[in-house]
């Protein structure tokens, strides 16, 4: 057994992760007076959230007609009918209050005239429950919007006496014998001492899992910590096969173009100039939600319509707005454009491809982030004493496809939610949980085991051998001969963790082992989104099989639960939350207005 010294630490919430959902749960559990501490593996204003470009859904008709009912049709239509009616129904009502709360916290928001917060088009956001006009519900601070909230929301945690622990590494969950999360066991990168934080509740609020890709604009930390440790404590991942490719990532480096840049009025072209989604969606065009996007562009590209030397590729072009509405509404990506493509967005179109970006998929939980364990006789089982909010977690609001901005709503309405619901079944006043040692020991046994792993793979070999697969075999559109590949060749990849070579065996600032428990942790997202994908006979969403091309919902319209243990993955399903929360008398949607269609735009 490895024998470590350690700190211990005793909350009534551990939070683990500092990026939106991370931020806004930590702050309502302090707000409350839980005794609550935020461990972030990098600084909190360095999480990814700050990345976020365009900005934050809710119906705040500021710019014209809009409403709740509306916004959740728009999300269940864009979900592919996959999405928890209850959750969906959650997110769209409480998003007016909980941006308001973001205006009230501090955050900058862009203005209207009228002093109001500028809201923008995005992608699948529609008027008269998808038969009007497109509606601009995305309320922006330009295009930093993620920057924005993210600095606000921190500041507001410190005022409240939230406490941080930064560059703090979670390596493991610690669970008791009966299964309830009792905290977790980390590693302090700076100066390679141990912590044990134990706590009623534990939050995890780590982010998705984008870098299990070649190409993601998500951040390199972007490692499913998450839910690596959720597999390893036996708990299950769900909807793992549905990742979102942003239409426009920056064609070679991947950088994010927003899509408040369509929403602005900047639109597509291929080789022949020609608007092409127009075709596609003749009636949102390039504002179409996201998957239908980047099929139509991989189309175009396959067809020998792509730009560029090697006809690859696919043109954004701004030049056409005035040079003013670019530098007050786009300034971010103006630059980006400028570091990263070499080009002048007044002059020159922005050479684009459709890039991962987001996980639909994650820990499966209730509307409050309560994770569940679900069996087949009780779907909606709870893990005691576990949360999962933001990209980790999965509500599940997004289904198939998540609609643009409905990621920094997501984060707040739910960190928000897991917060409310802490405060309900944390008792601040009872003692805090003696952590299970077994389980301790064993997460510094993993630990010590890759301190001093000494195989023949290199973590960033390994890891690039992961993300080609990945990349290759579960793309844009996906065919079983692919999948069936890629299940083999993630299998044989994953098993060479046990043959992983780290140099580095010192404790202090040692980014070779970082590197790989993050591996350790993408590993089980990735075989986890593979299997499930290949699975799944149809075509519904992100998920868009060659062989399958309609979506069944007979037969799947439901949840794949996949467990993961070492390379194995087994799979299980969950039925689909249909009822909304509010019924039809009271003010709630008409529920013939949410049943499954085909989905045209
Ligand atoms: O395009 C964007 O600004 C990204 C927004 C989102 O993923 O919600």
């Amino acid at each position: 057994m490895a024998e470590y010294e350690y700190e211990t630490h005793e909350y009534d919430v551990v939070v683990v992760g500092a990026g939106g959902a991370g931020l806004r749960a930590t702050l309502g559990m302090a707000e409350q007076g839980l005794k609550t501490a935020c461990v972030t593996k990098v600084f909190p204003t360095r999480s990814h959230t700050v990345a976020a470009q365009g900005g934050i859904a809710a119906s705040l008709s500021n710019m014209g007609p809009d409403n709740w009912q509306w916004h959740m049709y728009d999300t269940v239509k864009g979900s592919d009918w996959l999405g928890d009616t209850d959750a969906m129904e959650y997110l769209a009502r409480e998003a007016p209050a909980a941006v308001y709360e973001l205006e009230h916290y501090g955050v900058p928001f862009s203005r209207t005239d009228e002093g109001k917060i500028y809201q923008r088009p995005f992608g699948g956001h529609t008027t008269e429950f998808g038969e009007g006009p497109a509606v601009q519900r995305t309320c922006a601070a330009a295009d930093r919007t993620g920057h924005a909230i993210l600095h606000t929301l921190y500041g507001q945690s410190l005022k409240n006496n939230a406490e941080f622990y930064i560059e703090y590494f979670a390596i493991d969950l610690i669970m008791s014998d009966d299964g309830q999360c009792q905290g977790v066991v980390c590693w302090k990168l700076d100066d390679g001492t141990m912590h044990v934080f134990s706590a009623k509740m534990v939050v995890l609020a780590t982010g998705g899992y984008g870098r299990a890709y070649f190409s993601a604009t998500s951040a390199h930390t972007c490692t499913g910590d998450g839910g690596g440790m959720v597999a390893r404590a036996g708990l299950p991942l769900q909807d793992m096969e549905f990742v979102q490719f942003h239409p426009t990532g920056i064609y070679g480096s991947g950088c994010l173009i927003t899509e408040g840049a369509r929403g602005e009025g900047g639109y597509l072209t291929n080789s022949e100039g020609e608007r092409f989604m127009e075709r596609y969606a003749p009636q949102y065009k390039d504002l179409a939600p996201r998957d239908y996007v980047s099929r139509s562009m991989t189309m175009e590209i396959r067809e020998g319509r792509g730009v560029g030397a090697e006809g690859d590729h696919i043109h954004l072009n701004l030049s056409h707005l005035p040079a003013e509405a670019l530098a007050e509404r786009l300034p971010g990506i103006s630059e980006s454009a400028k570091i990263f493509a070499g080009v002048d967005v007044t002059k020159e179109p922005i050479p684009v491809l459709p890039t991962v970006h987001y996980n639909m998929g994650g820990i499966p939980t209730n509307y409050f982030g309560e994770v569940l364990n679900p069996t087949s006789r009780s779907p909606n089982r709870i893990v005691p004493g576990l949360m999962a909010v933001g990209e980790a977690g999965c509500a599940s609001v997004h289904g198939a496809n998540r609609l643009g901005s409905n990621s920094l709503i997501d984060l707040v309405v739910f960190g928000r939610a897991a917060a409310i619901r802490a405060g309900e079944v944390v008792d601040a006043k009872s003692p805090v949980p003696t952590p299970n040692q077994k389980s301790i020991d064993a997460a510094f046994d993993r630990f010590d085991g890759l301190r001093h792993a000494d195989g023949a793979t290199p973590t960033a070999e390994l890891r690039l051998e992961m993300q080609k697969t990945m990349q290759a075999d579960a793309a844009v559109f996906r065919t079983d001969k692919t999948l069936k590949e890629g299940v083999a060749k993630m299998a044989e990849i994953s098993g060479k963790l046990d043959d992983i070579k780290v140099t580095d065996r010192s404790l202090v600032w040692n980014s070779d082992l970082m590197e790989t428990l993050e591996l350790t942790n993408l590993m089980p997202n990735a075989l986890a989104t593979i299997n499930g994908a290949e699975a799944r006979k149809e075509s519904r969403g992100a998920h868009a099989m060659e062989d399958h091309t309609e979506r069944d919902d007979k037969t799947w319209r439901k949840h794949t639960i996949a467990k993961v243990k070492g390379s194995k993955v087994t799979l299980s399903y969950r039925p689909v939350i249909l009822d909304p929360l509010t019924k039809e008398d009271q003010g709630g949607i008409e529920l013939k207005k949410i049943a499954p269609k085909a989905r045209t735009f």
